[in-house]
């Protein structure tokens, strides 16, 4: 965000794995006091949106927290910018941490601390000089549209405000990856487009890989059939029967992934469990 000719070779410059797979779980089981996954594989390209679905308690926010490492498999490996995150030291691990963006369900925003100190905490924890701190806030401020808010407190901000501020958050850093976990979840359907749109316009100004958890079929559609036109600031439909090659699906059912593919794939899928969600 700081640089302001947003660029794909930006992302492979900050040191991202190059062609290789900016995250990827083999074979990657968990259980607390029941099994949540099991034997799950997936990769997350360069570039690449991964919509993340399936029904409330299946494991989908598990399964970001494994990809940044806050939670560690029973068995199988996670691989985050090609370093397998369960076999390296804690103090690099929150090195690579910190190259990814997590927008959590919620948005989780710290409401004893004004906007700005929100926005900013990863840069603070960085100590990064003060007057470098507002450019960089106000930045991500004006990319989520929200640059008046700079001094306000959460509370007097509106759900669909305190999600655009998570997302802000998630930016601040430039990550490499970013990890959003259902940030419409309870918002109404006006609201939620608004977010969905700064999520397109995340992936289409900066290309930065994501996962993006949702329970709403509608988002994952929008996401597809839409890309974000900047002469006009705004998200714009693709041309009829078109869609957005980047952007592909996961689903999860009952511990499994049950479906890795594309768009066509998921809506022409015969599988019971991927019918009965789409239906
Ligand atoms: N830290 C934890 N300790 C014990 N159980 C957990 C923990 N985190 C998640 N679970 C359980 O894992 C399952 C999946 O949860 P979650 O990933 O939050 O589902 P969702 O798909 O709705 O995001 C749920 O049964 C939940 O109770
Ligand atoms: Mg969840």
């Amino acid at each position: 965000m700081t640089n302001s000719t947003p660029s794909t070779a930006r992302t492979l410059d900050n040191g991202s794995a190059g062609t290789g797979p900016v995250l990827e779980f083999r074979n990657v089981s968990i259980g607390f006091d029941h099994t949540v996954l099991e034997d799950v594989s997936f990769s997350v390209g360069p570039h690449e949106t991964r919509i993340l679905l399936g029904p409330a308690g299946v494991g989908k926010s598990v399964l970001l927290k494994l990809a940044n490492g806050l939670l560690c498999p029973d068995s199988g490996s996670v691989h985050l910018f090609g370093e397998e995150i369960s076999s390296i030291p804690e103090q690099q691990l929150f090195h690579l941490r910190t190259r990814t963006g997590m927008v959590f369900q919620e948005g989780a925003l710290f409401d004893s601390l004004p906007v700005r100190d929100n926005v900013a905490y990863q840069l603070i924890q960085e100590e990064v000089p003060d007057e470098q701190v507002d450019v960089r806030v106000r930045e991500a401020l004006r990319f989520v549209g929200l640059e008046q808010t700079f001094s306000l407190y959460p509370g007097s901000l509106s759900g669909g405000m305190r999600r655009r501020v998570a997302i802000a958050r998630a930016l601040i850093h430039n990550p490499q990856l970013l990890l959003y976990d259902s940030p419409t979840g309870g918002l109404d359907p006006v609201t939620s487009t608004t977010i969905i749109e700064l999520i397109v316009k995340q992936r289409d100004v900066y290309h930065t890989p994501s996962v993006l958890v949702t329970h709403r079929l509608q988002d994952a559609f929008t996401m597809c059939s839409h890309r974000f036109e900047p002469a006009e600031e705004r998200m714009v439909p693709l041309p009829e029967n078109q869609t957005d090659p980047k952007t592909t699906f996961l689903m999860l059912s009952e511990g499994h992934l049950i479906f890795d593919g594309s768009l066509q794939e998921l809506v022409s899928s015969q599988d019971p469990f991927v019918r009965e969600f789409i239906e």
